[in-house]
Formats: structure tokens, sequence, C-alpha cells
């Protein structure tokens, strides 16, 4: 079968990360990113040999100014797709919606636009099976995909009563000097913040509730979770071996160091691959304790990456390339390993 061709629309934080992702997948190939102006950006995707479109108003011409070669227009990149992952900012996703419909082309939008722009929001530890076949696929986003991944643990080993997270918001991603706070923690005045709803976007019957915080850092979020389970897990030791084997996790042991973000930050620069990316739930051993039902735990979330993969896996679910959640998990994480 040949691979199915994918292209990438907005490359920005989410949208390099994607692109580099689908190119190291066998079962697709990757069309072409695009962008609206000349940036570095666009000069590393020429040399990675990634076809560069543009999007926008300004047309080709900036890029003829500052010599970068560009293969066309948007639409020239959409007809020759089978799937555009739209990581254009946030709202721009549902103005393109149109584009990919008249073209007849599938599309996966990113967590910013909100889940009517799609048949479905997805998750592969949670609802992989629902994408199958859609023509459009919402992949949540950074937190709700975090929260997700360990509510798809938890409720399928102990069941899940009631959960109620806070979630300690990173500021800014570190390229947007323009964004804030630089001093100061920002509640999120609404009650319960919006996260919660979007995890029921993946569970609906999940009884879950959020409030959060931004404060001034860049690195990760961090979630702090009180969860009451159904069933009482015999150890805390018996859950974080949930958490161990279930793809898309890291847990930290005391020993290695990683105290908090920056920590594993260094970590995710020290093991290597293109980008010190940290695709997986960051949990500590340390930071998780079991009361009866009660369980409390950190977790962190690198908000760059860790809805990478999932695009991936949005794709091959659309497409039927895998059959269910686990294997295609397990193709995207070797892919992606074998890469870095
Ligand atoms: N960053 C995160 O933490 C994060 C995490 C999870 C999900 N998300 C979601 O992912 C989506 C993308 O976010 P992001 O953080 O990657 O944004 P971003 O870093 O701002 O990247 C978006 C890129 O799209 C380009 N762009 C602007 N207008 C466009 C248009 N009309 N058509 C195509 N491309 C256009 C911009 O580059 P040029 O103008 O240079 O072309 C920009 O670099 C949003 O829905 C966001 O909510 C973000």
């Amino acid at each position: 079968m040949a691979p199915v061709r994918v292209s990438v629309n907005g490359y920005g934080t989410i949208g390099k990360r994607v692109a580099d992702a689908v190119a190291r997948q066998p079962d697709l190939s990757l069309v072409g990113v695009s962008k609206t102006r000349p940036s570095f950006e666009a000069s590393i995707a020429i040399e990675r040999g990634y076809p560069l479109f543009v999007a926008g108003e300004a047309g080709a011409e900036p890029f003829r100014a500052a010599g970068i070669p560009v293969s066309g227009t948007l639409r020239d990149m959409i007809a020759r797709s089978d799937v555009v992952i739209d990581c254009a900012p946030e709202s721009v996703g549902r103005q393109n919606a149109a584009l990919y419909q008249q073209a007849g082309v599938r599309a996966v939008f990113q967590g910013g636009e909100a889940a009517t722009v799609a048949e479905v929001s997805f998750n592969a530890a949670g609802n992989y099976s629902a994408a199958k076949g859609k023509r459009t696929v919402r992949v949540v986003s950074c937190n709700t995909t975090g929260l997700a991944r360990a509510a798809a643990v938890l409720r399928e080993r102990y069941g899940v009563e009631e959960w109620e997270a806070t979630l300690v918001r990173r500021a800014a991603d570190p390229p947007e000097t323009q964004r804030g706070p630089v001093d100061g923690i920002l509640p999120a005045m609404r009650i319960p913040s919006h996260h919660g709803p979007d995890v029921q976007t993946i569970f609906p019957d999940l009884r879950i509730s959020t409030m959060a915080v931004v404060v001034p850092t860049t690195l990760m979020h961090v979630h702090v979770n009180h969860v009451r389970l159904v069933r009482p897990p015999p150890s805390a030791e018996a859950v974080l071996e949930a958490f161990r084997q279930a793809p898309r996790f890291r847990v930290f042991r005391p020993w290695e160091q990683a105290g908090g973000t920056p920590q594993v930050m260094e970590f995710a620069r020290d093991r290597g691959g293109r980008r010190p990316d940290m695709m997986e739930n960051v949990l500590w051993e340390d930071g998780l304790g079991l009361t009866g039902k009660d369980l409390r735990f950190f977790q962190g979330i690198h908000q760059e990456s860790i809805v990478v993969p999932e695009n991936v896996d949005a794709v091959r679910a659309m497409f039927e390339l895998a059959p269910d959640g686990p294997s295609s998990m397990a193709m995207t994480d070797r892919n992606l390993a074998r890469a870095a």
C-alpha cells in the first residue's frame, strides 16, 4: 500500500515537530510544510528536504527575496495531500477547515481549536477507535493529552470515581518573548478551567474538574492531581508500575535527581535526539502518594512535544493503518526512537 500523503500547514512550535515525526514513519510520506513568511525555520525545512509552500496573503515574493525556494501555494500542497495536519495558530485552523473540505482532503486539527472543528477529539490511549475512518479529527491540547493518557491508565486498572486537578501552566513557549507574565502568578479566572470539559471530549463519563494558574516559566506544565479511584490499588508501587508499563510515561526515580522541570528538560537534552523533547508524561516516584482510594500525584507535561506522536496516531486511525491504539503507538514510538 502506498504511504498516506501528509502535509503540515503551519510550521511553528507544533508543526515543525509534527513534520519531523511524519517524515520518520514509513507508512506516511511528507508532502511538504507551509509558512506565511521566511524565517530560519523555513531555511531549516529546506535543508531537511521538506518542500515548502506559501500560506497567507503575502505570497512568494518575500521568500524569493530571502533566497528560499518554494514549491507552490498552500492550495498546491493541499491538492497533493490525502490529509493535512493543521498546525496554524489557534482559531486559524477553523478558517482553514473550509479549504480542506473544498479540496476533499481529510484534516487533523490541534487543541487550540474548539472541539466542534472536527468530527471527533482524539487521544491515542483514550479513544483511538473513535477516529477510525473519520475525515476530520482534533488532537486535544497538551494538558488534555497528559490528563487523558493518565486517565486511560487509571480507568482501566482501578476505575475513577472523581478527579480534581490543578494545572500549573507555563506562561509561554521558549521563543515567545512577547508573552508573559515575567513575574507573578495569574489564576485563570474561570472555574472550572476549560481543561476538564476538554478531557470529557475523550472520556464523556469521566468526573473531572480542573483549575489553572499561569506561572513565569517556559519549560513545562505541572499538574497537581487528586484522583478518587473506584477500586483501591494494593500499593502506591502498583500504581507506579501501571504507569511505567503504559506507553508514553517516564517515571523518574529519586536517585535520578530529576526533581523538577529544569532537571527533566536537562535529561531531555542529555538523552539526545534532534530536539530536547519530552513526549512522555513525566511522573516522579516520590511525587505519588496513595491513601486508600485517594491517589495524589504530580505530572509534568512538555507542552511543545507531547501532542506530536498523537498527531501521527490520529492519521493512522483515520486511514485505518493500524488495528488499535497500542499497535499504532508502538509503531510511532519505535520510528521516533530509531530517528533519535
Ligand atoms: N505550543 C503549545 O504549547 C501547544 C501545545 C499543544 C497544542 N498546541 C496547539 O497547536 C496549534 C499551533 O500552536 P503552536 O504553538 O505551534 O503555534 P505557533 O508556534 O505560533 O506556530 C504556528 C505557526 O503557523 C504559522 N502561521 C500563521 N498564520 C498562518 C496561516 N494563516 N496559515 C498557516 N500557517 C500560519 C506561523 O508561522 P509563520 O507566520 O512564520 O508562517 C506560526 O509559526 C494551536 O492550535 C495550539 O493551541 C500548542
